[in-house]
């Protein structure tokens, strides 16, 4: 894809790299405008929906302040429970309902894998995945490659470990997928067997460098990014599993500084109990930076969506 403007945005397999590469350049320079001028003017008179029908604290202000940074207007669609979906209207109608008001965008995370593309067949506006269920998170890849090359000023020959819930989480995936554009990637997996990668992300990544191992302390040395993910909870079928698997993993500060090299840490957060607050003074931190990173990044794609 050579410009988004009007696009949906619904997999991180759909960027290719000259597109990262042409939204980090521009993410840096709106940094720039923003850091001097506060609100810009790019995005005057347009209209950007939020709908939410999962919880979300980051990405959901990300995208709202990235639109009024841009000088456009916001409106959310609040809270599934108290919208007509709680009196049992179906998704579809909420849908074609939203885009019928004529927003300019649609950001859109809800539970249901696969739904962010129907939702692009039933809207006019562009699209955004915000997240669709275990599926993808395709702007938290954008912003956490931009945290990558923020760090290393590259994204090249990096080798990552993604740890933690890559079963359930959208994260890992999306990740996987963008990281798949790039060059010399060596991906390690790092997980129990039960919450290892699915096969369908494998598949999509063919020619990356991957391994699946059970635990941290083995490749840490390898590594100039180690990204966490929280177990995702709300989408184990059975809570004893979650419960059995919950002490698998901690990245804390005494496990950290026995290595001679620490690498970057990220996470897309929230964190639960998978990563001490005693590693967030350590200089490799990097999560409330990246995203920090995201409002950025969020508003160079809003920005090419809108072709303005
Ligand atoms: C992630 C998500 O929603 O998938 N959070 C986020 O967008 N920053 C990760 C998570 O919920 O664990």
């Amino acid at each position: 894809m050579s410009n988004l403007r009007g696009r949906d945005i619904i997999s991180a397999l759909q960027f290719e790299r000259e597109d990262v590469e042409r939204l980090i350049d521009a993410a840096e320079s709106l940094r720039k405008e923003i850091e001097e001028k506060g609100i810009l003017d790019y995005a005057r008179n347009k209209i950007l929906a939020t709908v939410f029908l999962e919880p979300s604290t980051r990405t959901r202000l990300s995208f709202q302040f990235a639109m009024v940074k841009l000088g456009g207007q916001v409106i959310d669609f609040g809270l599934a429970e108290a919208a007509s979906i709680a009196k049992g209207e179906s998704f579809e109608d909420s849908m074609r309902m939203v885009d019928g008001y004529d927003p300019d965008i649609i950001v859109l995370r809800q539970k249901v894998p696969g739904n962010a593309a129907k939702a692009a067949e039933i809207c006019k506006a562009p699209v955004i995945n915000a997240g669709d269920g275990w599926n993808e998170h395709p702007t938290q890849a954008l912003l956490d490659v931009y945290t990558i090359w923020r760090e290393l000023r590259r994204i090249d020959g990096i080798r990552i470990g993604i740890m933690g819930d890559l079963k359930y989480g959208r994260t890992p995936s999306s990740l996987s997928y963008i990281l798949s554009k790039f060059k010399d990637i060596k991906i390690y997996y790092i997980a129990p067997e039960q919450l290892q990668i699915r096969p369908e992300v494998l598949e999509k990544i063919r020619g990356v460098d991957y391994e699946k191992v059970d635990r941290p302390e083995k490749v840490m040395e390898e590594l100039d990014v180690l990204y966490v993910t929280r177990l995702q909870k709300e989408r184990f079928e059975d809570p004893s599993e979650y419960e059995r698997l919950k002490g698998s993993y901690n990245i804390n500060r005494e496990l950290l500084v026995k290595f001679k090299h620490i690498p970057i840490i990220m996470h897309p957060l929230p964190r639960v109990f998978e990563l001490s607050t005693d590693v967030d003074d350590l200089p490799q931190a990097k999560y409330f930076e990246q995203a920090k990173n995201g409002m950025y990044i969020r508003a160079a794609l809003i920005k090419e969506i809108l072709g303005v």
